[in-house]
């Protein structure tokens, strides 16, 4: 067995979202906040809402599913599964060996599930890099699902941050979408910011500590980053955000990405001493080219814990890879609790192509509307199981739950 030399990296991704959308102006009016607190305060238009038959399960095999139908990663290649997810079905039973099952990946297979809140998704991502760096892979790929249904209690201040949908990421030697560097920066810290006791179905958060949490990890993750680069003998002086192309965070709402780039630029501009004099329109500026653009398919979606980076990746290279080969990003993963990561990566040649395929935008415009009505019936009702309307096309969905067990049927849709 010999370590992997060459590069490490995203080999494609796959998208899934609930067909189901509720938009946040409606939502507002029946809460009687006002609109511009959602589309400006927090940067958010729409949440996903997930139906009976969704659950955390087959938000992420359809995600998978998607992902092997652009025909270029088999599951017979899969050595390691992994699926990050806050939003398991069980406290034993994990999420990933029902869709080892449903996905027909090979019984020779490392399958597991993995948690640390939104973080778990680039904890996964980062293992399988190094999985394959350090030759165990022997050839095989690894597949990283990140797959979460964000509930919060209906009235609460942070109902307008759900959203629900899964991102499958496949990680192998000589990618074709993201070449990833091997030193990332990292911070963790015990602090009591958002969390789920194992006999709650809707997550507690102290909202506002938990921004001061992320701004406070994000800042550690890229100190620790800066430092990593200048032991490998790296001693480039430039503010960082000088050196990418673009900047990808965890965002749980839009504006705290925004908040984060301030932060970045911030203490940035202290570790190099290159403050500009106006300080608030450099960083309009640099916000408006080097994040806003990514942050769409967010805004339409909302909050999806551990998927949420990853669609903001799928969303930049769908958009953008044709302009975005050879360029290096950069992105930042934060879970609650805390541990956080800073990391980059490179947009390989032909990645345009591999891009091409995974259809964020058809996944969003072909959503079905629904009432605040709805949308309240369907939080109440949870998910128990059902017969998904024609429309609701998808590759597997859960049909039922008998007995304490989940029952899962595939729909003969191959993604
Ligand atoms: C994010 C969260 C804390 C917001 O809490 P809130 O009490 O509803 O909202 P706030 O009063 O802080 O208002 C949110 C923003 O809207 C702005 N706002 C309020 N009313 C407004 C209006 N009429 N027009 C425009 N903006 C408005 C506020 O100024 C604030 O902006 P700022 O953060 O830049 O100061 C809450 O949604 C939450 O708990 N979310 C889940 C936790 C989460 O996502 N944490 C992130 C880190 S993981």
């Amino acid at each position: 067995m010999t370590a992997e030399t060459g590069t490490v990296g995203v080999d494609q991704i796959g998208i899934y979202l609930p067909h189901r959308v509720l938009p946040l102006d409606t939502l507002a009016a029946a809460r009687k906040v006002p609109t511009e607190k959602i589309h400006i305060g927090l940067g958010a238009y729409q949440m996903a809402v997930t139906a009976p038959w969704e659950d955390a399960v087959t938000l992420g095999a359809n995600a998978a599913a998607r992902l092997f139908a652009q025909g270029q990663v088999k599951p017979e290649e899969i050595g390691l599964l992994i699926v990050a997810t806050e939003t398991a079905v069980d406290h034993a039973k994990p999420v990933s060996i029902f869709l080892h099952d449903l996905l027909g990946i090979p019984n020779n297979c490392r399958v597991f599930e993995l948690k640390h809140a939104c973080y778990g998704g680039t904890a996964g991502v980062m293992m399988a890099a190094d999985w394959i760096r350090s030759g165990a892979a022997a050839g095989r790929k690894a597949l990283v699902v990140s797959t979460d249904i964000a509930r919060y209690p209906l009235q609460s201040s942070a109902e307008f941050t759900q959203g629900a949908g899964a991102a499958a990421v496949a990680v192998s030697a000589q990618p074709r979408l993201l070449a990833l560097d091997p030193i990332s920066g990292v911070y963790a810290k015990n602090v009591y910011d958002f969390w789920r006791p194992l006999d709650k179905r809707e997550a507690l958060v102290d909202g506002k500590f938990s921004v001061d949490c992320y701004l406070d990890a994000l800042a550690g993750a890229v100190a620790d980053f800066c430092a990593a680069r200048n032991r490998t003998g790296d001693k480039n002086t430039a503010p960082l955000y000088t050196q990418l192309a673009a900047l990808l965070y965890h965002t749980p709402f839009p504006k705290m990405a925004y908040k984060a780039h301030l932060r970045l630029l911030e203490s940035e501009w202290q570790r190099t001493g290159t403050q500009p004099a106006d300080a608030a329109a450099a960083a309009a500026r640099s916000y408006a080219e080097l994040v806003d653009p990514w942050l769409e398919a967010s805004r339409k979606v909302g909050n999806i814990y551990t998927a949420s980076l990853y669609l903001c990746l799928a969303w930049l290279a769908e958009r953008a890879a044709d302009r975005f080969e050879g360029k290096r990003v950069g992105l930042f993963s934060y879970g609650s609790g805390c541990c956080a990561e800073f990391f980059t990566g490179t947009f390989v040649p032909g990645s345009a192509q591999t891009a091409a395929r995974i259809g964020v935008a058809d996944l969003l415009a072909a959503r079905q509307q629904l009432t605040v009505e709805e949308y309240e019936r369907l939080a109440r009702d949870g998910t128990n199981g059902g017969v998904p309307p024609s429309g609701d096309a998808a590759f597997c969905h859960l049909a039922a739950v008998r007995d304490e067990k989940r029952f899962y049927e595939r729909n003969g849709i191959t993604g």
